[in-house]
């Protein structure tokens, strides 16, 4: 009698113990599956487009890429072509050329020139229009558009919204 109380006390008491263990191990693990708050930040960048001067290329970041952001002119848009114009980002009345700033040749950075209104790649000489669309090979592609979504006047990088879908769909960015 006393030893099997005691049995059944040692068993609870293991059981617990037990318990107590399978409860940590599956908050451990949770914790391994879950991403870290600084990645879960890191996955989306949100800008604020109302802060952005005309013709003045701003580079952000987004995972850890660089992100140009050019707030086009009312004289580049009047005179961009239907393929550049398809490139746009538009928030409200305003047309943005936001793209990955790294060259699709060899991944360079294009610098930016206002005045000639393009990028030089000064790698192997590749060049971009306004639009981030080539200009001059060899990078065989404009440049990429990250995935985004637009929000009021706020542009989130890393979710997909349907301007996105779409651009992806008429192979404007890959
Ligand atoms: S990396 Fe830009 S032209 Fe080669």
């Amino acid at each position: 009698m006393k030893n099997s109380s005691r049995r059944g006390f040692m068993g609870k008491a293991f059981g617990a113990v037990a318990g107590v263990g399978a409860v940590g191990a599956l908050y451990a693990m949770k914790k391994t599956w879950d991403p870290l708050p600084s990645v879960k930040a890191a996955g989306f960048t949100t800008l604020d487009m109302s802060a952005y001067n005309e013709n003045e290329l701003v580079v952000e970041k987004w995972r850890g890429k660089p992100i140009f952001v050019l707030k086009k002119t009312a004289e580049m848009v009047a005179k961009q072509t239907k393929e550049q114009t398809a490139r746009d980002i538009k928030i409200g009345d305003n047309h943005f050329m936001v793209s990955i700033g790294l060259c699709t040749h060899l991944g360079c950075i294009p610098a930016y020139n206002p005045d000639e209104e393009g990028f030089l790649c000064a790698c192997h000489g590749g060049q971009f229009d306004f639009s981030g669309d080539v200009k001059k090979s060899p990078p065989p592609r404009g440049l990429d558009i990250p995935p985004f979504k637009i929000v009021g006047q706020k542009l989130v990088l890393g979710e997909v919204g349907p301007e996105y879908t779409a651009m992806k769909e008429n192979g404007i960015t890959l």
